[in-house]
């Protein structure tokens, strides 16, 4: 295995990529491999990265390896091993006189990035990379990605780590544990309003939280649309959307994607799915996922699934067919 890795960040001189780049080298996510970093921005903010590579190099970062800024996305995917796709623009801000309330808002404003972004990825990327969309709406710009990749080798992830990480710790207070106590969450559908997060799956301690979790009213009422809508809470808490948290998210994938998977636990990411619990083929849905730790990543297929948890991913399904339909005209 290489004891190097390179890795392509759009958005570089963005909110959330000001916390996550640093910890990207600081040896807690690729372990004692050098990174290099392809940082990459549009051209009126390129001098901002200028301002952030001196700041890397003034970190004393002993795994920094190359860093390198560029408007260029097809330059910076030349043998590329991960690509952490930031670069788009987040809701709650305003566009054309009109404030961007929904991630589905952004459809068409993003959506259009990831064409060519996703064929220089295809072409010069390298076969096993991986791809992981933070920009939203994640799990649409990643089809959209991978429909223009052309190429079944590489990995393409839509980030739903944020939301595993919010519902955690929403059963974790309520189970009066510490967070690291809840395992193997998963979100299922689509990085929205619709997702499902999992908790009779999760895992408190030893026991299920089907069993540990009896107040379905608190369930239905404060869980689900709690960590559903927690995005927007922390937009309207913070006039910004969320960027330690989901740079943390971002870091906490590629980790789960990089070491081997700890048996009995998942993690969880959106992936293009090939049919299994009858999420239609081709949509990028959320799905429990573990990692041999070798660069191979495996969808959990034994999960039962109540009939109520079948109802509640079906609605987030059907969303992501619908997201999938208002950008045809990006599919061609
Ligand atoms: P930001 O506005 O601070 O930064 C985005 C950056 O992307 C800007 O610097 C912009 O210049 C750059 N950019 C725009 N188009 C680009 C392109 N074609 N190539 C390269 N760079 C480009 O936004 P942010 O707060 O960092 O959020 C970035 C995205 O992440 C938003 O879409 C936000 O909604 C999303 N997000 C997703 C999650 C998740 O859980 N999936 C969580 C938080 C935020
Ligand atoms: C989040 O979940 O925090 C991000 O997707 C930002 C947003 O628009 O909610």
């Amino acid at each position: 295995m290489s004891d190097r890795v390179k890795v392509v960040v759009t958005g570089a001189a963005g909110q959330i990529s000001y916390s996550l780049i640093p910890r990207l080298v600081d040896g807690t996510v690729f372990g004692n491999k050098i990174v290099d970093l392809e940082l990459v921005e549009i051209p009126a903010v390129l001098n901002k990265l200028e301002g952030m590579v001196m700041e890397m190099e003034d970190s004393f970062f002993p795994h920094l390896g190359d860093i390198n800024i560029t408007d260029n996305f097809a330059v910076a995917a030349e043998s590329s091993d991960w690509f952490l796709l930031v670069g788009s623009i987040p809701r709650g801000i305003v566009l054309n006189g009109k404030k961007i309330e929904e991630r589905s808002d952004l459809l068409k404003v993003n959506g259009g990035i990831f064409i060519d972004q996703g064929k220089a990825i295809g072409e010069k990327g390298k076969e096993n990379a991986k791809i992981l969309v933070v920009g939203n709406p994640a799990n649409t710009n990643a089809l959209i990605g991978h429909h223009h990749a052309h190429n079944e080798t590489q990995l393409w992830m839509a980030m739903t780590m944020l939301d595993s990480n919010r519902a955690k710790s929403f059963l974790a207070k309520k189970a009066s544990v510490t967070v690291d106590k809840v395992s193997k969450m998963t979100i299922w559908g689509n990085h929205s309003p619709t997702m499902y997060p999992d908790f009779e799956n999760a895992l408190i301690g030893n026991q299920r939280g089907a069993d540990v979790f009896s107040d379905l009213q608190w369930i239905e009422e404060e869980f689900i649309p709690g960590v559903q809508q927690r995005g927007k809470a922390v937009i309207d808490a913070r006039g910004a959307s969320s960027a330690t948290s989901a740079a943390k998210a971002a870091l906490d994938t590629v980790r789960a994607v990089e070491q081997k998977t700890i048996d009995g636990d998942c993690f969880s990411a959106a992936i293009v799915s090939d049919g299994s619990y009858g999420i239609d083929e081709g949509l990028v849905a959320g799905v429990p996922l573990i990692s041999d730790g070798q660069g191979k990543v495996d969808l959990v297929r034994d999960f039962s699934l109540s009939e109520f948890a079948k109802q509640k991913i079906q609605i987030s399904i059907e969303e992501l067919k619908s997201e999938k339909e208002a950008v045809a005209d990006l599919l061609d």
